[in-house]
């Protein structure tokens, strides 16, 4: 390794009591005078004094800071909060690999990816998952803390030495099924979209179908996927075709009836589902959006074991705004998947002619153009006694804003919808569900509370509570709203009420997920960021919670079987 060694710098190490009692004290002073300034009622200032003792440690900087290299290899090591606790099992852990040294090329094409600050802090953390036979819970509390020292500091234009990894996180997780053991066998999917936004690299499906129509080794799941392109060439259709096969995905591309207004186009998807060859072999046909995506897919098909597929059935969810049913009517929306059995494809099939008519499309314009799910709903009713069965685990998420308070509910859905930005939120589906390769289905969003105030949102972020969690961690929180106009109750009838957001109150601030990756032994590693200058991670007074930049570094580690 290279060339600056930094040398050892543990003045500020806060295992030093006496540095403890300084600064806590320090912090007691600036917070009481933080109060006389403000016209806070009694009660409520009380409240808060006592809660911020906890913070005194950590407002302005929310974490211990020391040098790579001064870190650890004093008296006493690890501190006495690190053990694992006593009746937490012991799988047989795989710590000869573990690695915690500072791969600089690494950070450097993080920084300079993420754009982070030239010094910033990072964490490094090994994850030991011990399968059991439990049931998931949506958040679990661990004994172990997060942080077993004082956060590392790391110039990006310095090499340092290695340290000792810390004991890893053991974190108890269902014996949910992996991705690669998820059958799709009786489900068939139609998208319909356009060339350039399959290709596009802001909006490709691609790497999220190899998700949940592979077993991630290249090989397909069983579902098929038929997918309908729209102004394709046939050099087009086949590039779309080898490209989806290469990756293990069974698909059937088609080009789509270019003279037909979008909402009519979307319907046509149900005929050529329904006249598809593979049909008999068929359960479920299933029309969704290109970026609709299924995160737990043998959740799905077990929960939809639970249908009659015999029966003419029509299963989806409705928007979560209620603004947007009391403007599109009572209908499944089709971003979160619709899903028709043989028989009610059937129905739509042999009334296509007349479902599409100028006529019908005239009748599923609100206002906002003719909706296909509109036209979708209407073929079905005013042909069938057949009426919609509600799916609530399916999301459209017509959500605005920071979508964290979702997906950090501690949720398992079945499917997602809206996350490539635009008007709409983003996140990195095909990024959270890594986790389910070493940990399976179950773990993918669920969450662990650590001894020191954390909680790991698997997959989606790692948060700090500095003044602790004294909320209610099942309730969703507010970070997001509806669209106009927003009564400040559209979602709750969906969501239930939601708890305040924590942003711009010091009380919070996360590393978001951004990348994430199977590694050849089995691991996943996942990287998430925080930027000191994000508008959420502020104190009430404006300043930044922390004033630096910050990468966590989780390395997952899958069960041994000796
Ligand atoms: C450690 O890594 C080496 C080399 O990659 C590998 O052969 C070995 O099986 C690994 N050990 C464990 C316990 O995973
Ligand atoms: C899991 O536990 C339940 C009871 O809690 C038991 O009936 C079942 O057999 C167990 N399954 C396995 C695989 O051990
Ligand atoms: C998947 O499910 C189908 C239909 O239920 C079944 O015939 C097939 O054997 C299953 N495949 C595997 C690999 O389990």
């Amino acid at each position: 390794m290279g060339a600056t060694i930094s040398p050892p710098h543990r003045c500020f190490s806060m295992r030093n009591p006496f540095a403890r009692v300084l600064i806590l004290t320090f912090a007691m002073i600036a917070v009481g005078g933080f109060f006389l300034r403000s016209d806070l009622d009694v009660q409520s200032a009380l409240l808060k004094t006592a809660a911020t003792a906890r913070e005194a440690i950590s407002l302005q900087s929310p974490l211990r800071h020391a040098e790579p290299g001064g870190r650890r290899g004093g008296a006493g090591g690890l501190g006495e909060q690190d053990h694992i606790g006593a009746d937490a099992p012991k799988p047989s852990l795989v710590t000869e690999n573990m690695t915690c040294g500072y791969d600089m090329d690494r950070l450097q094409q993080w920084q300079k990816l993420y754009r982070l600050q030239e010094t910033f802090e990072y964490t490094k953390r090994y994850v030991q998952v011990s399968r059991q036979n439990i049931s998931r819970k949506s958040v679990t509390n661990l004994d172990q803390s997060f942080l077993t020292d004082a956060v590392a500091v790391v110039d990006v234009n310095k090499q340092y030495e290695t340290e000792e990894c810390p004991e890893p996180l053991v974190v108890p997780v269902t014996m949910s099924p992996f991705p690669a053991t998820a059958n799709a066998s009786e489900f068939m999917f139609g998208v319909s979209t356009t060339y350039k936004r399959f290709t596009d690299l802001r909006t490709s499906p691609i790497n999220e179908w190899t998700y949940w129509l592979t077993d991630g080794k290249g090989n397909s799941n069983g579902g098929l996927l038929i997918l309908l392109l729209l102004d394709a060439s046939d050099s087009e259709l086949e590039d779309a075709y080898n490209k989806l096969t290469r990756l293990g995905i069974d698909v059937d591309v088609y080009r789509s009836d270019a003279s037909l207004i979008m909402a009519a186009r979307y319907l046509a998807i149900v005929p050529k589902l329904y006249q598809h060859p593979e049909r008999g072999t068929r359960k479920w046909l299933v029309i969704c959006d290109d970026d609709t995506f299924f995160p737990s897919f043998q959740a799905l098909a077990d929960r939809f074991a639970e249908y009659d597929h015999q029966k003419a059935m029509y299963i989806g969810t409705f928007s979560e705004d209620v603004n947007n049913i009391r403007r599109h009517g009572s209908q499944a929306f089709g971003g979160a998947g619709v899903f028709l059995s043989v028989p009610t494809a059937k129905l739509v099939a042999e009334n296509f002619e007349a479902c599409k008519s100028d006529e019908k499309i005239a009748e599923a314009n609100t206002g906002w153009g003719p909706q296909g799910d509109i036209l979708l709903r209407k073929c079905i009713y005013e042909n069938s006694e057949v009426r919609l069965t509600l799916l609530n685990d399916l999301w459209q998420l017509d959500l605005f804003g920071d979508p964290s308070g979702f997906y950090e509910s501690g949720i398992k859905p079945l499917s997602l919808h809206h996350y490539r930005g635009g008007i709409w939120h983003i996140a990195h589906p095909w990024h959270y569900t890594k986790i389910a390769h070493v940990c399976g289905e179950d773990c993918t969003l669920q969450r662990f509370q650590t001894a020191d105030d954390f909680v790991i949102s698997n997959g989606f972020s790692v948060a700090y509570y500095p003044r602790g969690i004294d909320f209610d961690l099942d309730q969703f929180e507010a970070t997001f709203h509806s669209a106009p106009e927003n009564t400040g109750w559209n979602l709750d009838f969906i969501l239930g009420p939601q708890r305040k957001s924590l942003h711009k109150t010091g009380r919070k601030i996360s590393w978001d997920l951004q990348e994430a990756h199977l590694n050849e032994d089995g691991s996943v590693t996942q990287v998430y960021i925080s930027k000191h200058d994000d508008w959420r991670w502020k104190n009430p007074d404006g300043t930044p919670m922390n004033d630096r930049d910050g990468i966590v570094e989780l390395v997952w580690l899958p069960e041994r079987h000796e």
